[in-house]
């Protein structure tokens, strides 16, 4: 990440902070994502923490940095419904479906997703493309199952690879997969969904963002998902 790109992360997220303080009721629940972004976004919500009723984090990264900020965190079964989630995103479309899961965080981060009331997406314009699956497609997967999914994505016409060192926070393998153009990421997605062995897959595009915060060198600006 060079210093240019750390600048727009901390503008986005300052913007986050700032979307929140306006649109979240006050002592109303937020999901908070997982990443470099994200951090910086927690970072910024510690200010406005006496407004929040608490959040629900996307991984143990997560929950370990709110609380160390001392903002209050809730299990995800403890709660009944959740306003927003913030997060970050790898790549992201103009119809705002996503790439995610660089972190190795995309199972909790998809639950959390499929809570929440509305998606915000907070990204540096490097992440902004046309079609999504330049960056390697992140898949968590069973550790049994490794070689078969493996096979099974070279059907697909995707070469899958071995995260190495990694173990997600479900005790899980992540394979990012390389060399897949992704036109229709609501179809793959669901045919992923599919595929024995895997827990979750990167694509966020059946339950993409509602809101995407874009940084780019003219200031971040707000982004809403067509209907
Ligand atoms: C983690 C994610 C992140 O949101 C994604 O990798 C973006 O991270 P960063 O803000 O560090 O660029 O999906 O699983």
């Amino acid at each position: 990440m060079n210093r240019n790109q750390d600048q727009l992360k901390l503008a986005v997220a300052r913007a986050a902070r700032d979307y929140v303080a306006a649109h979240l009721p006050q002592g109303a629940l937020l999901g908070v994502g997982t990443g470099s972004t994200a951090n910086l976004f927690i970072d910024e919500l510690a200010a406005i923490k006496a407004r929040l009723g608490g959040t629900v984090a996307s991984s143990e990264a997560t929950r370990q940095r709110l609380e160390a900020h001392g903002i209050r965190v809730l299990e995800l079964n403890a709660v009944e419904s959740l306003p927003m989630y913030v997060d970050g995103a790898d790549e992201i479309d103009h119809s705002l479906a996503m790439i995610k899961g660089g972190g190795g965080a995309l199972t909790r981060e998809k639950i959390v997703a499929a809570v929440a009331g509305i998606f915000v997406c907070v990204c540096d314009q490097s992440k902004r493309v046309t079609t999504l699956g330049k960056f390697p497609l992140p898949l968590e997967v069973i550790p049994m199952a490794r070689a078969q999914v493996v096979r099974e994505l070279a059907r697909l016409g995707g070469q899958a690879r071995l995260r190495e060192g990694f173990v997600t926070d479900n005790g899980n393998l992540i394979l990012d997969v390389h060399g897949l153009t992704i036109a229709d990421p609501r179809a793959l997605e669901s045919e992923l969904d599919h595929v024995a062995g895997i827990v979750a897959n990167g694509l966020f595009a059946r339950r993409g963002a509602d809101v995407l915060l874009l940084a780019g060198s003219a200031g971040v600006s707000t982004h809403t998902r067509s209907a």
